[in-house]
């Protein structure tokens, strides 16, 4: 029985033979490589082809890195990041840094912005650390984390000397091509490769996402299991409706083709807050183009009904909501009897804070579905590495299916080069001198 769990009774929507037919046979292309993009289609066989071998070869890196660090500094943004960030905010404890004692190191993140303020905290926060490095990035030549890495490598070669940081760094990039890959070579960091045909936002399973996360001492063996099982369950000639992936981007098709034009995915746990932002550049950077796609949006619940419920209530009815509905917490507490009773809270005396929360869940669901907002529920049975595993696959596969029946390129981004452009310009990088003058005038 798959781990997770579609509910589109609440979507207002019927699907349609035909649109199941559509989903079918986008699937169908997703696997017979024949549709747009296919020379990005590595991940869709990915999690089966993840050998024992070479979950031993990431265990027992992040081990080498264990023993030598108590802080290990991850460096990479976009589909080099948000993976990992997704899956170690979900399985970690939410004030696991205010423990005395970690088991594991503590890994950080950096190169995900250009924030002086951000990096100076960062390096004097890491002082009196031992320190490690995992550097990620596919082209090689991304400025956030190549700015970022720099500082980083300097701090170590300063502290353990340039044979001892080059224990202390692993890098994460192309089999051949660009600068880190290059640097890597030169100053013998280990490496581990991002397969060619895995775009950024789909490589969360690759070492990207797996060589920080076994460091940070998450069970990357079931994450991967997970995701294996959730490959079977979504894999072509599986029925359209016992398909999560494919009845969530039909339904999220549908919805869009009925106007609405935003997706807003939300949880009440705010664990989940990345796996958020991690899916908001799968989608967004999957669909986001040729003047189309959904919006994605999020909110975590029940904080943001205090800030953005109003406008999902009763603001323009252009958006549709998707929430990851998780049935058991890990903990149990319970709200207690009160004498006084002040806060008039005694009627929840002796109930679990989940129940509170799952009526809040379910009230919500009501009240917007009653307010013109569609939703869809994806349960999950709880959290931990499998079910997460479990989810990431499910959004991949139905982004590509989604993507697909939006009809554009899922797995291409030429839309992120105009910044890039004139960023280069202003900071007059080589090779950029007329662009320089060019944009100069515009200013
Ligand atoms: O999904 C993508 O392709 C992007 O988000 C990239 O992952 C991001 O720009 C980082 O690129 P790189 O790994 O080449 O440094």
């Amino acid at each position: 029985m798959n781990v997770l769990k579609l509910d589109i009774s609440k979507a207002g929507i019927e699907i349609s033979p035909r649109m199941q037919a559509e989903a079918q046979a986008a699937n169908a292309l997703l696997h017979s490589k024949q549709g747009a993009g296919n020379d990005f289609l590595g991940w869709v066989n990915l999690p089966s082809s993840i050998t024992a071998d070479d979950l031993a070869a990431v265990t027992a890196q992040a081990a080498a890195l264990k023993a030598r660090a108590e802080v290990i500094v991850c460096i990479g943004i976009g589909g080099s990041y948000l993976g990992a960030k997704a899956v170690l905010e979900a399985m970690s404890d939410s004030f696991k840094l205010l423990h005395k004692k970690q088991n594991e190191p503590i890994v950080l993140f950096a190169g995900q912005n250009i924030s002086e303020d951000y990096t100076a905290e960062l390096l004097d926060a890491v002082k009196e650390y031992s320190l490690a490095a995992i550097v990620i990035s596919k082209s090689g030549t991304t400025t956030e984390p190549a700015i970022a890495f720099r500082l980083v490598k300097a701090e170590l070669e300063r502290r353990y000397g340039k044979q001892g940081a080059a224990e202390r760094i692993v890098a994460v990039t192309d089999k051949a091509r660009g600068a880190l890959k290059t640097l890597a070579t030169q100053e013998g960091y280990p490496t581990f490769v991002i397969p060619d045909d895995v775009g950024g936002r789909f490589s969360v399973l690759t070492p990207v996402g797996l060589l920080p996360l076994a460091a940070a001492g998450v069970d990357v063996e079931a994450l991967v299991r997970g995701a294996q099982d959730m490959e079977k369950a979504t894999a072509e000639g599986v029925p359209f409706e016992e398909n999560p992936s494919a009845l969530y981007a039909a339904a999220r098709n549908l919805l869009y083709r009925s106007g609405k034009k935003i997706e807003i995915l939300g949880s009440y746990e705010p664990k989940l807050q990345y796996v958020n932002e991690w899916w908001k550049q799968l989608y967004g950077e999957s669909e986001g183009k040729d003047g189309k796609g959904i919006f994605p949006a999020s909110v975590t619940l029940t904080a943001d009904l205090h800030s953005m419920g109003q406008y999902i209530q009763d603001g323009e009815r252009t958006l549709f909501e998707t929430v990851i509905s998780v049935a058991a917490p890990a903990h149990e507490v319970k709200i207690e009897s009160d004498a006084e009773n002040l806060d008039g809270l005694n009627y929840l005396a002796g109930k679990r804070i989940s129940e509170v929360n799952r009526m809040a869940e379910l009230g919500v669901q009501l009240a917007h579905v009653d307010g013109g907002v569609p939703n869809i529920r994806i349960e999950l049975p709880r959290i931990d590495a499998y079910t997460v595993g479990a989810l990431l696959y499910f959004f991949e596969k139905a982004c590509g299916i989604s993507g697909y029946l939006l009809g554009v390129n899922p797995f291409d981004q030429p839309g992120v080069e105009a910044y890039k452009k004139n960023m280069f310009a202003l900071l007059e990088k080589p090779g950029y001198e007329e662009a320089t003058k060019a944009i100069r005038e515009r200013l």
